[in-house]
């Protein structure tokens, strides 16, 4: 422990790309939208989280709300930039700081990004006084997060499925053997429900709308033992230009989802073609592990389990399994140095 010690704190963070999560001193201390409000004249961040995300889709032509990440890229790095140093800098514990301490970082990334993207996190990073910056990838963190022992010489297979991006990684001995990124996530689960009432309804929703839909009465598959009660939604008559109300089924969700869950299975199955027999044989055994919102859809468990014939677990807290990981790393940064990238 050196001298200005003190003045240091330690930081993990889980930038997804639907919410960002940060552990300081053990404890979640942000768990955010991955949202800023932006005013286009200036330029200037009038919002970030929570605040942000209840602007979207009321916002007028002066501002705009944008999530940096949405697609697991970075789609406007100004803003995600600006996003980071926001969250960092309204950590509660820090605030109160006198002097803005030196950080020590561990930040998990969605794996689809690229070297250059990595960088600017980086970067970002280092520029919110991030004096050691290290990168985790998300199915990584995923599985040190629902307490898989990654260094031994055994398979399991992680699914994260986040806003942005599916996530499938078939991990042993500290390392991705095989993995897959799909853009196939949440947010199209959001839309497919979006298309759907239009050219089924004629009723015009938001994805705020939807998003609540979705997570109410969603489904994956049609044989739900407990069916949630049908639920009335809100939109705009495509027809008419009116205000209108309509009452749907869950059913009717598992309808629009269908085509977008076929692919997640598909990707699955793929993942599961390339893994080397060792490695099958041990997932045979362990089944599969499922983390991240979109794990929570119902029936999405079960019908994987049909589709692949494995058991499949889904994470305790899924939303929040990759900072626990994350976490999990940055305590023990000497143990996990061989899962950071370089
Ligand atoms: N109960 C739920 N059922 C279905 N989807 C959910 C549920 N809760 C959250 N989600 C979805 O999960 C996604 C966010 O998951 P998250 O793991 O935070 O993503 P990311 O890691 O990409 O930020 C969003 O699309 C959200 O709508
Ligand atoms: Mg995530």
């Amino acid at each position: 422990m050196g001298f200005f010690d003190f003045l240091s704190e330690e930081i993990a963070i889980d930038l997804g790309t639907a919410n960002t999560l940060i552990i300081h001193n053990d404890k979640v201390v942000v768990d955010s939208p991955s949202i800023v409000a932006m005013d286009r004249r200036t330029s200037k961040i009038i919002a970030v989280g929570q605040e942000a995300n209840l602007m979207q889709g009321k916002t007028h032509e002066n501002i705009k709300t944008i999530r940096p990440l949405k697609d697991g890229v970075i789609a406007d790095f100004n803003a995600s930039e600006q996003m980071i140093s926001l969250f960092i800098k309204n950590i509660p514990s820090l605030k109160k700081r006198f002097f803005t301490p030196s950080l020590r970082m561990v930040i998990c990334i969605p794996s689809g990004i690229t070297e250059v993207e990595m960088r600017a996190v980086r970067e970002s990073a280092e520029r919110v006084n991030g004096k050691e910056v290290y990168l985790i990838h998300e199915p990584m963190a995923a599985a040190i997060g629902i307490g898989v022992d990654i260094m031994q010489p055994k398979g399991n297979m992680i699914v994260d499925i986040g806003g942005g991006t599916t996530e499938i990684a078939v991990i042993a001995l500290s390392g991705i053997v095989c993995d897959k990124s799909v853009k196939i996530a949440g947010d199209v689960f959001t839309n497919d429900i979006i298309y759907y009432m239009r050219t089924q309804h004629n009723l015009f929703i938001g994805e705020r709308t939807a998003e609540r839909v979705k997570i109410s009465i969603g489904s994956a598959t049609e044989e739900l033992e407990n069916p949630p009660e049908d639920m009335s939604v809100q939109g705009r008559d495509l027809l008419t230009g009116k205000p209108k109300e309509i009452l749907i089924s869950s059913r009717e969700i598992y309808n629009a989802l269908d085509k977008s869950i076929i692919r997640i299975e598909d990707s699955v199955m793929e993942t599961l073609a390339k893994t080397p027999p060792e490695l099958a044989a041990d997932i045979y055994n362990t089944g599969v592990y499922l983390a991240g919102g979109g794990s929570m859809l119902r029936g999405l468990d079960k019908r994987l389990s049909q589709k692949t014939e494995l058991p499949i677990f889904i994470a305790e807290d899924p939303l929040r399994a990759v900072v626990r990981g994350t976490g999990t790393v940055l305590k023990n940064i000497e143990r996990y140095k061989s899962v950071l990238i370089k």
